[in-house]
């Protein structure tokens, strides 16, 4: 592999990260069977070998995040069963189709800054006769507390996903929880198994994730990494998976908090945790460690989600591949107390954070979501699958209506975003056999910012089938891919491309199909396989024997 330019990157099988020149030469020794060579600019060939694999993509990397915040959950999932809009017993139909068809796998709820002041209590029992209480990070609003434990649990049900619910460590007490979770899962006749029962559901439902608390370091109760590690075993200890039945064969995962950045205070707080996990005793346990990212540039300044040019579109994706390095550094600490990797890294706060949209309340988190959240999504999940080994978990910051939504819903009105399509598009990722793929990335420059121009993960599903995702991030240039496939015999090649005319386009009520996937077309001759990525698109083939 040649380095045409002094700051050409280059993806390494299998490997993680962009690689500087500085590292060139070691890249090409490490990558010696699969050199590709340097080709014009606007081309690049790429090497996918299918005989060789790594890690499974956990289908849980696609999860997402509801909380109460804004129209995330009231108007965005639940609008009541008299409402006009359809919907079944109080949930959405068209969100809930939507949601069915990226498989979402896990939904974290309910929140958030949101979950360290609720209590759950108040969202049980007869509707006309729940607590009203207000929600003072979001707005100061009404929270009617309609949407509660049980229509979580339906929602998860009408959507096939699993329960991620995160535990109030903030304000809440180990007992609260404890009694949350008895109530959700016993499957025995205790006074809160009979409640459960009474209000409509006997049977225990099951909860796959529970996450002890939320930014315990910020708005989850400003802990230091030393307190939250004393409260955490605690609630890991008494807050149960209370049905024996599915503690052996669906075991209720319990994650901790983790670190928001990459800074040392960060990298004390994986330390904290991890190396205390290594001495846990029978007690107490965890299965994963949170970690939380948004991709922001500069909190200080207001940045548009529309209505902006290249300059913008670069550096959100220039921050955004920061996702490289948290997950590397913290990966790294993580080995040390746990090389045989149990614990799993959980990123389960991720996206694009804008400045709101005018007219909206500042509180709710309102923006919108253009082709350049696609390409932004595609980076991070490719991040999270060349790292599946650690990475088993991710939720996107948030589902309906709040920060990078897969879904803006206006009353009876829905559209699916650029980000959904990404998420459709990458669901063949789900469980699929990580495959290495070699291959320079190239670069693209605008004013000081250069990156990487193309990116590309591949898998292997169940089924033998081969999916490979290509990322042109340049939005001036198409790039002509030549790809040659070993280790599978291809017959053929189908797949499809998200791209627009512009980095800011958006689908909005009006005009939905503005940013949506269209087939792409590609030759395939033996064992190559050619095709143009537009520029500023995201790419998804499936290559059959
Ligand atoms: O997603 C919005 C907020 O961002 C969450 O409530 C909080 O955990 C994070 O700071």
């Amino acid at each position: 592999m040649t380095d045409r330019s002094s700051v050409t990157c280059i993806r390494v099988i299998g490997g993680r990260g962009w690689v500087r020149p500085a590292h060139v030469l070691l890249v090409a020794i490490v990558l010696a069977a699969a050199v590709v060579p340097a080709r014009a600019a606007g081309q690049i060939d790429v090497v996918v070998d299918a005989s060789k694999t790594g890690a499974k993509i956990d289908r849980n990397i696609f999860g997402q995040f509801a909380e109460h915040l804004g129209h995330g959950v009231y108007e965005g999932v639940w609008v009541g069963p008299d409402s006009p809009i359809p919907n079944t017993r109080g949930i959405r139909n068209d969100v809930v189709a939507a949601l069915k068809a990226i498989k979402v796998p896990n939904v974290r709820w309910p929140g958030g800054c949101f979950a360290d002041e609720y209590h759950w209590r108040k969202g049980i029992g007869a509707p006309g006769a729940r607590v009203v209480t207000l929600n003072p990070n979001w707005g100061g609003v009404i929270e009617p507390n309609s949407f509660g434990t049980h229509e979580f649990m339906d929602f998860m049900g009408q959507i096939g996903s699993e329960a991620y619910i995160s535990a109030n460590v903030g304000s809440g007490t180990p007992q609260e929880a404890a009694e949350w979770l008895e109530y959700l899962t016993t499957a025995q006749p205790s006074t809160l198994g009979k409640e459960r029962g009474a209000n409509g559901h006997p049977a225990p439902y099951k909860v796959a994730y529970l996450g002890i608390g939320n930014e315990s370091w910020d708005c989850g109760g400003n802990m230091t990494p030393d307190y939250y590690l004393s409260q955490l075993k605690v609630y890991s200890r008494f807050v149960r998976n209370f049905n024996p039945a599915q503690q052996t064969s669906n075991q209720m995962l319990k994650i901790a908090v983790g670190p928001g950045g990459i800074e040392p205070r960060w990298t004390e707080w994986t330390e904290t945790i991890m190396k205390a996990w290594k001495a846990h005793t029978w007690s107490w346990d965890i299965d994963g460690l949170s970690l939380h990212n948004y991709t922001v540039v500069d909190w200080n300044t207001k940045y548009k989600s529309v209505g902006f040019g290249e300059a913008e579109y670069s550096r959100f994706l220039k921050s955004t591949l920061d996702m490289e390095q948290l997950v590397t550094t913290h990966s790294a600490i993580m080995d040390q107390y746990d090389p045989a990797k149990k614990i799993a890294l959980v990123v389960d706060e991720w996206g694009a954070w804008y400045a709101p949209l005018p007219g909206t309340d500042p509180g709710f988190l309102v923006q919108q979501n253009s082709l350049r959240d696609a390409i932004l999504a595609a980076l991070n999940l490719n991040i999270f699958a060349r790292h599946a080994d650690r990475v088993r978990m991710a939720n996107i910051a948030q589902m309906v209506n709040v920060l990078q939504a897969m879904i803006l819903t206006d009353k009876e009105k829905m559209v699916l975003t650029p980000t959904y399509h990404v998420f459709r598009m990458y669901v063949p990722f789900q469980d699929a056999t990580f495959v290495p793929v070699a291959f320079d990335a190239g670069t693209y420059t605008h004013g000081d910012v250069t990156l990487p121009r193309v990116d590309a993960i591949a898998a292997k599903d169940g089924a033998g089938v081969l999916w490979l995702a290509l990322t042109n991030i340049d939005p001036t240039r198409p790039v002509e891919v030549s790809a040659r496939l070993a280790g599978i015999t291809p017959k053929t090649v189908s797949g499809e491309t998200l791209t627009a005319a512009a980095v800011d386009s958006v689908n909005s009520f009006e005009a939905p199909e503005t940013v949506a996937p269209k087939p792409v077309s590609t030759k395939l001759a033996g064992d190559k396989l050619t095709l143009t990525l537009a520029p500023k698109s995201v790419t998804v083939l499936s290559i059959r024997r």
